[in-house]
């Protein structure tokens, strides 16, 4: 697997322990940034990492903002994106198993890295379960094209 992980200010911290976990689990990540601690705007990495996965260039995108919210705004412009915004364990899994997520979008001034590296290593570990739920998410892509 690949992912393609961003980032703006307000959510570089969590993005390092992210990589950190991914190096962890042996997952191979691009990293879009930023890389600074001035202020930047999240679409302007959002976007990219949406398009990576949408393009079938990497599997999975990550993105991290201050609330996770801007970033699940843009992301979820780019056709072919399913992204989540979450913030504890059980819709980490869930969203995977029931959503086939593809992009999760976290908050560093909601959470503390602890919680996000665990709920980006449920994340990338689950499995879409497919079945019922596909006729749900083919009415997403139906809408969108
Ligand atoms: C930046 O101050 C902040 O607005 C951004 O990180 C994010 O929370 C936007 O949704």
């Amino acid at each position: 697997m690949k992912v393609a992980i961003g980032s703006d200010h307000g959510g570089v911290n969590i993005k390092e322990e992210i990589k950190q976990q991914m190096e962890e689990m042996g997952i191979e990540f691009d990293d879009v940034g930023c890389e600074c601690d001035t202020s930047v705007d999240y679409p302007d990495y959002a976007i990219p990492v949406a398009e990576k996965v949408a393009k079938g260039e990497v599997d999975r995108g990550i993105l991290v903002c201050g609330t996770g919210i801007g970033m699940s705004i843009a992301a979820n412009k780019v056709k072919g994106i399913r992204c989540a915004l979450v913030h504890d364990t059980f819709s980490a899994k869930a969203t995977r198993e029931h959503n086939n997520s593809n992009v999760l979008a976290m908050g560093e001034r909601v959470i503390g890295a602890g919680l996000a590296r665990e709920i980006a290593k449920i994340w990338l570990e689950t499995e879409y379960e497919g079945g019922r739920h596909e006729r749900r998410v083919s009415k997403i892509t139906e809408y969108e094209a």
